[in-house]
């Protein structure tokens, strides 16, 4: 019988527990679960816009952010038509793009791990309805600089719909990273997509939200389930949005988690690039999977792609250095490690 993980870094979930007042909010919305939520989430909308800046019409809520992502595919693709992403990617977009009929429009990562932009426009054709950009990305946490998704914007056709996915945006600090709410207005055809899954901790209540312009959001909610929005993540979602200060220390603890557990795998000799999410990604030809293998051992549940990556979400300081200690194995195990680390045990901590 396998024994159960000791630490789950597979699915880029937060390692916190909803806040205190988060917690009493959802029990005083149980207390009122003989009751239908709203018909349509108009409440959590308005929230939502007035937290972003924005007005009701530019926001569409719904059953996490892959909701949102299949009320859009819903509205604009079908039989015959096409999505484009890069791959790798989060593994909902070929599962998405199948369940409305459309292809798949895979374009593979450039070496470093970053999605190529100019093959993804040149991927684009009349048959493509929209086209995935995944920033910051998943799995490898390469982020598309401001400079750089404006001239993608500019050169995509009017009839591709721009998924904007930034279910990490809240875990990138980078200067470059792009403002993508201040593009909505030159870019009819962009739907920026964000979540209350990962940042915000609330991954198994499933909201997320996408921003757009009004004809688009419109469109998109044509597709929304009536009383589709569960009452008790509502509640949980309005008390997070009064805790955006705590919740912005917890996503500052990850950030700095995130990158001590880079910097010490540097050390040790893995070629990783800096991520921009809330995970560390290591890649082929570094010995992945005996990472995999060592994690495994060690009851670590990491996201291991064999052969091409493994993808560690960042986990509390404990489990964070469960990990380095795993690894610290098998970095140290010879052909591996490539660089000596002097004035410092082998040891990871
Ligand atoms: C890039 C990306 N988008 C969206 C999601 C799904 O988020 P949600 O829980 O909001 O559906 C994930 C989950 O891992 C993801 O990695």
């Amino acid at each position: 019988m396998n024994l159960p993980a000791l630490h789950q870094l597979a699915l880029n979930e937060s390692p916190y527990p909803p806040l205190p007042s988060v917690r009493k909010a959802m029990r005083r919305a149980v207390a009122q679960a003989h009751r239908y939520p709203q018909f349509y989430p108009d409440d959590l909308t308005e929230r939502v816009a007035a937290w972003c800046q924005v007005s009701p019409d530019h926001v569409v809520i719904g059953s996490g952010s892959v909701g949102v992502a299949l009320q859009l595919l819903q509205s604009v693709a079908g039989p015959g038509d096409t999505v484009a992403y890069a791959w790798r990617t989060f593994d909902a977009y070929p599962l998405l793009a199948d369940m409305v009929g459309a292809g798949a429009d895979p374009v593979p990562l450039t070496a470093d791990g970053s999605q190529d932009l100019n093959a993804l426009l040149a991927a684009l054709d009349h048959r493509t309805r929209v086209v995935v950009l995944c920033n910051p990305h998943n799995p490898t946490g390469t982020l598309v600089t401001a400079d750089a998704l404006s001239a993608f914007l500019r050169q995509v056709p009017p009839h591709v719909v721009v998924l904007l996915d930034e279910a990490y945006v809240e875990f990138a600090r980078d200067a470059e990273l792009p403002n993508a709410l201040t593009l909505l207005g030159d870019h009819p055809n962009l739907l920026v997509l964000r979540t209350f899954s990962k940042a915000y901790g609330l991954a198994a209540l499933r909201i997320g939200y996408g921003l757009g312009t009004p004809d688009l959001v419109a469109r998109i909610r044509r597709q929304q389930l009536p009383f589709g929005i569960n009452a008790v993540a509502t509640a949980a979602v309005e008390a997070s949005l009064r805790a955006t200060g705590e919740l912005r220390r917890r996503v500052d603890t990850v950030i700095a988690e995130r990158d001590r557990l880079h910097d010490r795998l540097l050390q040790h000799g893995w070629h990783i690039r800096p991520g921009h999410a809330n995970s560390v990604w290591l890649a082929a030809p570094d010995p992945v999977d005996d990472a995999a293998a060592a994690l495994t051992a060690a009851r670590i549940h990491a996201r291991h792609y064999p052969g091409e990556g493994l993808r560690l979400t960042i986990g509390s300081r404990e489990a964070n250095d469960a990990v380095l200690a795993a690894l610290a194995h098998v970095t140290a195990s010879g052909a591996y490690h490539r660089r000596p680390v002097r004035g410092r045990s082998r040891q990871m901590s």
